[in-house]
């Protein structure tokens, strides 16, 4: 099996996009991830975005860069990216997941939000791929 990249980023939700237009970007997103193989999440708190995307290296950048350039947010930030042997969110096309701060490892998120909103990377990537499992993992739980 080939290795599944994982790119994590934070933005600036666009102050113009509505609940609604958001709520069907989400679903046409979710559509057209899973037609082609691509699982993640997004969370959306006090007018910031966290994504995750996770598929195919190629496939990945190619989305990043189009989502990158999407004006319904700006302050664009890759927070963590690289590979690993496993989807986190096998089951998920984009999910729409709330930050529950009951959950593990979802104050170390919230600090990877804290950078987005200040446009900074997060200091320690190394620590990313742990943070997430742990939250996915319980997000994923939590949804099921
Ligand atoms: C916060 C955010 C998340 C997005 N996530 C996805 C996604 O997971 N998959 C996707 O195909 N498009 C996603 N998009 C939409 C893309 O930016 C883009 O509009 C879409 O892929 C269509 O590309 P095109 O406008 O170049 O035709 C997202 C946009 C935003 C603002």
């Amino acid at each position: 099996m080939s290795p599944i990249y994982h790119l994590l980023y934070t933005s600036r939700r666009a102050e113009s996009l509505t609940e609604k237009q958001l709520v069907d970007l989400i679903k046409w997103s979710a559509d057209w991830n899973a037609q082609h193989h691509i699982t993640g999440f997004l969370i959306e708190r006090e007018g910031y975005f966290m994504q995750l995307i996770e598929g195919k290296e190629d496939e990945i950048i190619t989305l990043f860069t189009r989502i990158e350039s999407d004006p319904r947010h700006d302050d664009v930030i890759i927070q963590a990216e690289g590979t690993s042997n496993a989807r986190l969110v096998p089951d998920w096309h984009m999910e729409r997941v709330k930050l529950d701060l009951s959950m593990p490892s979802s104050a170390e998120l919230l600090e990877v939000y804290r950078r987005g909103r200040e446009a900074l990377p997060y200091t320690h990537r190394e620590e990313i791929m742990r943070i997430l499992e742990q939250f996915t993992s319980a997000a994923r739980k939590k949804s099921s």
